[in-house]
C-alpha cells in the first residue's frame, strides 16, 4: 500500500531566526510522502492563492499545522490561511466534503515552559485549553484531529533534547499512521 500523502503547512514569520521549527523543518527533509510548504515564505504579501492552495489539501491525507505560538494560537498568516482556504462549500457546510476523513495535526513550539501551562502558572491554562478552535475547525471539517506534538520552552531547551524532538517529528512522520507507543504525542491536560 502506498504511504499517506502528508502536507506541512509551515508558519513562522520570522523563519531566519527560529531555533526549534528550523531544526524540525530540516529534520523532515527528504521523505518522499512529505511536502513542505512554507506559508510565509510564498506568499509575503499574505496574497494566497486560494485555488492552489485547496488543491494541495486535496491531495494530502495529513495536514500538518507546524508553527510557533504567537499569542496563544497561530501566527497570522496561518489564520489568514484558515479564513480564505477553508470556504463554506468547499470544507465545510452543506454537501462539502472536501477535507472529509483527512487527519489535521498541530506541531507546535512555545515559549513558555510545561510548568508556564498549568492551571498555577504563568499562562494559567494547560495548552490542551488552548486547543478548542483548532479542534473544532477539524471537527467541521470533518477531519480527524491527532493529539499534537508540542516543544515546550523552546528557547531554553537543550540542544540534544531539540534535536531528539526533530528526530522524533521524522520518525512520526514517516510512520504515520501507526506511531509507535513510544513515540505518539500523549494529551498535556493539567
Ligand atoms: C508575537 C509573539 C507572540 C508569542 N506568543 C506566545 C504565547 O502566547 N505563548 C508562548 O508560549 N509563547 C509565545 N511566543 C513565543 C514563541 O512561541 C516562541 O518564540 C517560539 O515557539 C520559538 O520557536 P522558534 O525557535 O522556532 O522561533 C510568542 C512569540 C511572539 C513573537
Amino acid at each position: 500500500m502506498s504511504k499517506p500523502r502528508i502536507l506541512i503547512l509551515y508558519a513562522h514569520p520570522a523563519a531566519h531566526r527560529s531555533r526549534a521549527n528550523r531544526l524540525m523543518i530540516e529534520a523532515v527533509q527528504g521523505l518522499d510522502h512529505v511536502q513542505v510548504h512554507d506559508l510565509y515564505e510564498s506568499y509575503p504579501d499574505f496574497h494566497l492563492d486560494v485555488r492552489h492552495e485547496q488543491q494541495l489539501l486535496s491531495q494530502s491525507d495529513l495536514i500538518v499545522l507546524q508553527h510557533p505560538i504567537h499569542w496563544y494560537s497561530m501566527p497570522a498568516l496561518q489564520k489568514e490561511w484558515l479564513d480564505v482556504v477553508l470556504q463554506r462549500g468547499w470544507a465545510f457546510g452543506h454537501d462539502a466534503t472536501a477535507l472529509r476523513g483527512k487527519s489535521l495535526w498541530l506541531a507546535a513550539s512555545t515559549g513558555g515552559d510545561h510548568a508556564a501551562y498549568q492551571t498555577s502558572g504563568r499562562h494559567g491554562h494547560s495548552f490542551d485549553a488552548f486547543l478548542p478552535p483548532y479542534q473544532q475547525t477539524a471537527q467541521l471539517c470533518g477531519m480527524r484531529w491527532l493529539e499534537p506534538l508540542v516543544i515546550y520552552g523552546a528557547h531554553q531547551v537543550g540542544e540534544a533534547a531539540l534535536e531528539e524532538h526533530a528526530r522524533r517529528y521524522r520518525r512520526l512522520l514517516e510512520s504515520y499512521p501507526d506511531w509507535p507507543a513510544a513515540d505518539a504525542p500523549q494529551p498535556t491536560a493539567a
